[in-house]
């Protein structure tokens, strides 16, 4: 049995931060474990400049803990005004990494996303030329579509008619959960990938409805049915370069989750590492836990691995976790697998 494991430091390839008095927060619980988190724009207001996206970094670097050397890499937030100048110079300083794009009404601050996608059809034309890659959330928001085929839907409607528009657009499919995304993924050749989270590797729909509702396994895309966790885990495990880890860790705080409407977001910054390591002695993928994690990412995203390493180490008795973290704006519930974990990430 492995007791103990040292990999590449990792980064997460889908991250949201926040602002003020949770991004003061939520950091520490992403900056002790990664290297480098790409950041979502969906602020109020989203992030949709260069300047604006510098600004936002200047704010997150004041947060970090004394010392760190954690790094922020920066994205855009598209809408139907964004100008392909602004994206162009924004890249081409190394300021912004890659472009969101959010339909309209799909998810939370997603209302200045795009509605009508030959109003951003410049814009993706100057991110393949350059090849910036454009990040989607990829879900339709047609009201008449049942939320769980909402991704897949996308799929063939959206994602699959934009590519063949701009075949050397270079694309990140964030967050899939069906098995349909995986195929799709596959299907790409190097200027395709998608990111995974932890959390859609251990729940399935399910565990938010059964037994009474449970607000903080809500997130959007919304878990499916446990064969496309299956295929989620089989394509996490795999070792193929298309799949990299994008926690989406998405901190909203108790009161807005518990609550008559609640905010979509799990929050797993602070145990996704240790997690991630149970799923992959589970599917006994340990040997692929550091390309999903360390170093499928930085291919893509043609940026040099991290020269730092972490270790996990396995122990006897469960390891413990906060139940909460504790912010300024009020307390966010970590997220809980719902069995013990024995893996703690020891540096
Ligand atoms: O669950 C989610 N939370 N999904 C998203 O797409 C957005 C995120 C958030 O910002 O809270
Ligand atoms: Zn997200």
């Amino acid at each position: 049995m492995t007791h103990s494991l040292t990999l590449r430091r990792p980064d997460d390839w889908h991250l949201h931060l926040r602002d003020g008095a949770m991004l003061k927060g939520v950091l520490p619980e992403t900056a002790r474990h990664f290297a480098r988190a790409l950041i979502m724009p969906n602020l109020v207001p989203p992030v949709v400049t260069g300047a604006q996206a510098q600004a936002y970094r200047d704010r997150i670097m004041a947060a970090l803990p004394t010392g760190s050397a954690f790094q922020p890499l920066m994205t855009l937030y598209l809408t139907e005004a964004t100008d392909p100048a602004d994206v162009a110079a924004a890249a081409a300083s190394g300021l912004v990494k890659a472009v969101k794009l959010y339909p309209a009404g799909a998810t939370t601050n997603s209302h200045s996303g795009v509605a009508d996608f030959s109003k951003v059809q410049a814009v993706l034309e100057k991110m393949a030329e350059i090849g910036l890659p454009l990040c989607l959330h990829g879900e339709v928001t047609d009201p008449s579509v049942d939320i769980f085929d909402r991704e897949a839907v996308f799929i063939d409607t959206i994602l699959d008619p934009l590519r063949r528009r701009i075949p050397s657009l270079r694309v990140v499919m964030e967050h899939i959960t069906t098995e349909e995304g995986v195929a799709y993924a596959r299907s790409g050749g190097d200027n395709l990938a998608a990111t995974i989270t932890t959390h859609h590797l251990i729940i399935n729909r399910n565990h938010i409805l059964a037994g009474g509702i449970k607000p903080h396994y809500y997130c959007l895309p919304v878990a499916k049915r446990e064969k496309h966790r299956l295929a989620l885990r089989a394509a996490a495990t795999s070792g193929e370069a298309r799949f990299l880890l994008g926690t989406d860790s998405a901190p909203h705080v108790d009161a807005l989750k518990e609550h008559a409407c609640g905010c979509a977001g799990c929050f797993t910054a602070t145990n996704t590492m240790p997690l991630l390591a149970h799923v992959f002695e589970e599917e006994a993928a340990l040997h692929n836990l550091e390309s999903f994690a360390a170093l499928n990412g930085p291919a893509f995203y043609r940026l040099p691995v991290n020269e730092g390493h972490i270790t996990l180490v396995k122990h006897e008795q469960p390891q413990s976790f906060p139940e909460k973290i504790l912010t300024e704006a009020g307390p966010v519930t970590v997220f809980n697998p719902g069995f013990p974990v024995h893996w703690h990430v020891e540096a």
